[in-house]
């Protein structure tokens, strides 16, 4: 019932020579998937590039982040239209890199989701806990007002639009990956606090995991009942591997 999403988060990697190549190569490698949408979100000067190549595909674009305004003095920043124009439909917000790193907050993440939607972009809202929440025992707790915070205040239809990706933070980039077990704890526990925010919108909500995902390990993630994809860093950079993931059979 929930289409499979299978995203690459290039994060500050790749030109636009370089994504150009990789879509390329990636095309022909998945050339008769289907069943599941498979998306790449490459660095803002890639896009463009990227997007032509992925024209005739199946394959969707994102950013990695935007501004909530349309436009606007914020030297630095991108909007909706702008994403949009560039081909994307879809659009990553609040990764746990934005938040450590450039001090976006559950507010921050809830005016863009809400400026995403309003710009027909799917936000891929992110959210999750360290290592240090995860050993105190409240990663619920972190996760439900992450969610709370940014969703709160969407209707159940525009709820219905987004997809969340769980990322725990002690597994980005570690080589750590949750156990699909414990993935499927969490993402089964997100699906319990969405729907208490909109009982309707819950099951039909994408939930991704993120964090070290490879060919060896996504299709026992795939195999979980709360688990419909996956938002992957460093293995979605060269297209073998990434094209590995998105076949997961
Ligand atoms: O957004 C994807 C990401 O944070 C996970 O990165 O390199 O652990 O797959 P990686």
């Amino acid at each position: 019932m929930r289409t499979p999403v299978i995203a690459g988060n290039w994060k500050m990697y790749l030109t636009p020579a370089e994504g150009k190549a990789m879509v390329q190569e990636l095309q022909t490698l998945t050339a008769g998937v289907t069943g599941r949408e498979i998306v790449l979100c490459p660095p803002f000067v890639t896009l463009p590039a990227v997007a032509e190549a992925a024209q005739e595909s199946a394959i969707g674009i994102g950013g990695q982040n935007m501004h909530p305004a349309n436009e606007g003095a914020f030297t630095g920043e991108i909007a909706a239209p702008m994403l949009r124009a560039c081909g994307c439909t879809y659009v990553i917000l609040g990764h746990s890199e934005r938040r450590q790193y450039f001090g976006e907050t559950d507010a921050a993440v809830a005016a863009k989701t809400k400026a995403a939607l309003a710009g027909q972009l799917v936000p891929i809202v992110c959210v999750g806990e360290t290592l240090d929440e995860r050993e105190q025992g409240i990663t619920q707790a972190v996760i439900e007002i992450q969610l709370r915070r940014a969703l709160g205040g969407l209707t159940a239809a525009e709820l219905t639009g987004v997809i969340v990706a769980y990322e725990p933070v002690w597994a980005i980039g570690t080589g750590r990956t949750a156990s699909p077990a414990d993935a499927q704890d969490v993402c089964a526990f997100i699906r319990t606090v969405l729907a208490a925010l909109q009982a309707e919108a819950a099951p039909k909500v994408r939930i991704l995991y993120g964090g070290s995902v490879k060919p060896d390990n996504i299709r026992e993630l795939m195999a979980q009942s709360d688990i419909d994809g996956a938002l992957v860093g460093g293995a979605s950079l060269q297209a073998a591997s990434f094209a590995k993931i998105v076949r997961f059979e």
